[in-house]
């Protein structure tokens, strides 16, 4: 996949679009009217009836898209993209009849992933996540959050921040980099989680904010990794560093986790299949998302449905995102997750889709500038191959991307 500075510029004028319903809030277009966007500088200048676009505009470069379905670009608002290795070997332990609890008690889980990240170098780590990002931006991804959390330590965190900076700026696709120091208790650890929460939050938090490397923070809040109280002083600690927080929430058990992270605003919870009606109170009154992740259910063969109906109720926001990570999710197709989030928790298409999009925007901190078509937005918008929204979480197993317009250059092209 070709990286950023060898794509063709996007300026010009794009005619002959089909927008999604809610792509770009505020345009209203005569029924069945195509629609033109004009990109400038790699940003959204107009959009608007294709049929009446202002003169200065119309004179540019122009791609006649032929009434193709066009929606935002995708945001993938959660994965563990950047590790070493993978654990094929615990889908076959799973198949056996091993729970992901028992899995990982058994020296497997996120401490095999840790081992295999600290034996890697920048560059393999590299190699090996720039082959799972293609496959991801191949279906129309945009924008992606990447979490750290298979280092566990100040050296090897570092490691796996850079080489997702790294990324986003080869590939020139947003990332947004989250610190999830606090993912597992490393080996060296053993039986002193208060130190290690200690390192986290006074040595190694500090010091990769300062280098740049972390847009937001973190925790994995589980029986089988930190508690709340180890959870509200990593939240305190991103706090003083000015950092927005986020949760894995409530995903084996209800830990309280959701309504604490809610106290300090934090943009997302995600996973919350055990969230309790007062976490979901508490994330309405802080504006946070919920974000589902089928992937991981699905891969746990998980049958504790979240609260989608209750979270509907509430007008929680919902986002939808892979969970991309070698353990529980090993998924390459946020479009295949619109497919499982509508399949498995009853999502409706607009919503499935509002969950890439919108929600995943906020979910991320990205609300001004991602999730939507807007006017002085980054030109990151995708062509499709289907006649409506609905057909994007229909089909599975298909590449539906036609176009993917990234950062305001042209990032893709499939045969139509
Ligand atoms: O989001 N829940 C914790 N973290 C990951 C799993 C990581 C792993 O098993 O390696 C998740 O599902
Ligand atoms: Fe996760």
């Amino acid at each position: 996949m070709n990286a950023l500075n060898e794509r063709a510029s996007a300026d010009g004028l794009w005619t002959g679009l089909r927008l999604a319903p809610g792509a770009a809030p505020g345009v209203s277009l005569p029924n069945g009217a195509l629609a033109a966007i004009a990109v400038e500088s790699g940003v959204v200048r107009w959009i608007g009836d294709a049929g009446n676009v202002p003169v200065e505009l119309a004179r540019g470069p122009r791609h006649d898209c032929g009434g193709a379905l066009v929606t935002p670009g995708l945001i993938d608002c959660h994965t563990h993209l950047v590790y070493g290795g993978q654990r094929a070997n615990e889908f076959a332990m799973r198949l056996a009849g091993a729970s992901y609890e028992e899995v990982a008690k058994a020296g497997g889980g996120i401490v095999s992933s840790v081992r295999a990240t600290r034996e890697a170098d920048e560059e393999t780590l590299f190699a090996q996540a720039a082959l799972r990002l293609e496959q991801l931006l191949a279906d129309g991804v945009c924008a992606i959050e990447i979490k750290s959390g298979y280092g566990l330590s100040l050296e090897h965190e570092r490691k796996q921040l850079r080489v997702a900076r790294r990324l986003g700026e080869h590939y020139g696709v947003t990332v947004r980099t989250t610190f999830l120091g606090a993912h597992a208790l490393p080996p060296e650890y053993a039986g002193r989680s208060g130190d290690y929460i200690d390192a986290v939050c006074r040595e190694m938090m500090p010091a990769l904010a300062a280098e740049g490397l972390v847009d937001a923070v973190d925790v994995f809040c589980e029986r089988i990794a930190f508690s709340l109280a180890e959870t509200e002083r990593v939240f305190q600690a991103a706090r003083m560093l000015g950092l927005p927080v986020k949760l894995h929430a409530e995903q084996l058990s209800d830990m309280g986790g959701a309504a604490l992270a809610a106290r300090y605003g934090a943009l997302s919870c995600d996973h919350v299949e055990h969230l309790s009606d007062a976490g979901i109170a508490a994330m309405r009154e802080a504006g946070t998302v919920a974000v589902l992740l089928p992937g991981a259910y699905y891969t746990l063969r998980d049958t504790h449905l979240p609260p989608i109906e209750a979270l509907r109720a509430a007008g929680v926001p919902m986002a939808v995102s892979t969970d991309h990570n070698p353990g529980t999710s090993p998924a390459l197709s946020l479009v295949l997750m619109m497919n499982m989030a509508c399949t498995l928790f009853r999502l409706t298409v607009p919503e499935a889709l509002a969950g890439v999009t919108v929600h995943a925007a906020r979910a991320l901190g990205l609300s001004d500038t991602h999730g939507v078509l807007g006017v002085g937005r980054p030109a990151d918008f995708v062509l499709w191959n289907a006649q409506d929204v609905s057909e994007l979480a229909y089909w599975f197993g298909r590449r539906a991307v036609k176009r993917v317009v990234r950062q305001g250059r042209i990032a893709q092209e499939c045969a139509a």
